[in-house]
């Protein structure tokens, strides 16, 4: 039985389907004081798979209610999925004081299941603060999928060297082209400094692979650099389109005219799902 979290019901949907298996009757109240309460229904699961992405606070306590829900009910078998693994960027003490809040959180979700799988995290080393068996798929080929079939000269290009392996990823399920990449510095978590390479882009249609787009500023920074050489079409894909705060703002001010996101994030340019991909696993 498939358990959703609130952010992760297209994708549960999916999942159920592409596995046949069926859909909790979950339920998601909010109390007065702000506190959440997720409701899996009347159900006896078996094996209960959660699905639920961690983007917010509230989604971390509705993913720990659901896996304690379905041990109530009896579950013999709990598989957690995690399209998108909130703080795991934060998987080092990069400032003295700091935590380690991916091995947090990390430890949090391992006490209530059997085993752990995630879609592209951003290093797939975090796997490693699970305490069950927990495993990193990468989805990346589907955003191969909406590209137009007749791209001028192809260049799949990753905004920084963490990337490239993306890029190669997309590149091949395209099926042709080139793979290259920049390099990033960041100069605050909103604000960064992109060094283009010597790779001649003009003329030519340009897919740029991230992870993960959040405030949109590798992003537009690249297409800036992108607009300046002349590419011709300049396509923006990305695992985890979490487009926080002002993002959809900076890439239409950047001139983005194409974003492809996955479903792992509900978002209106989720237009590709990783749900084949995460059924395979299970
Ligand atoms: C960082 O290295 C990641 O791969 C992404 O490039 C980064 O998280 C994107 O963040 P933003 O959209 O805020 O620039």
């Amino acid at each position: 039985m498939i358990l959703p979290g609130s952010g992760s019901q297209a994708l549960a949907a999916e999942l159920a389907a592409e596995l046949g298996e069926e859909l909790a009757p979950v339920e998601f109240e909010r109390f007065p004081d702000g506190e959440v309460m997720a409701r899996i229904g009347d159900v006896s699961p078996e094996r209960a798979v959660v699905v639920a992405s961690t983007a917010t606070s509230d989604a971390h306590l509705e993913l720990l209610q659901l896996q304690d829900a379905a041990r109530e009910a009896g579950a013999d078998e709990i598989v957690t999925v995690l399209p998108y693994m909130g703080y795991a960027r934060q998987d080092k003490v990069f400032n003295p004081g700091e935590p380690v809040s991916s091995r947090a959180v990390a430890r949090a979700i391992s006490a209530n299941t059997d085993r752990v799988i995630t879609v592209n995290p951003h290093e797939e080393a975090v796997c490693e603060f699970f305490d069950p068996a927990a495993e990193a798929v990468d989805a990346a080929a589907v955003l191969a999928e909406p590209l137009p079939e007749t791209l001028t000269e192809p260049l799949f290009l990753a905004p920084d060297d963490g990337a490239i392996e993306l890029a190669e990823t997309v590149c091949a399920a395209y099926g042709e082209g080139e793979t290259d990449y920049f390099e990033k510095k960041r100069l605050s978590g909103s604000e960064v400094e992109i060094s283009p390479s010597d790779a001649n882009v003009t003329g030519r249609d340009v897919v740029v692979v991230d992870d993960i787009i959040a405030t949109g500023s590798t992003m537009s920074e690249s297409i800036a650099v992108l607009n300046d050489r002349d590419a011709a079409r300049v396509f923006v894909t990305c695992v985890h389109p979490l487009l926080a705060q002002n993002a959809v703002t900076k890439l239409a001010r950047a001139g983005v005219e194409t974003v492809i996101g996955t479903d792992t994030l509900e978002r209106p340019v989720s237009e590709v799902s990783v749900a084949k991909v995460v059924a395979a696993q299970l």
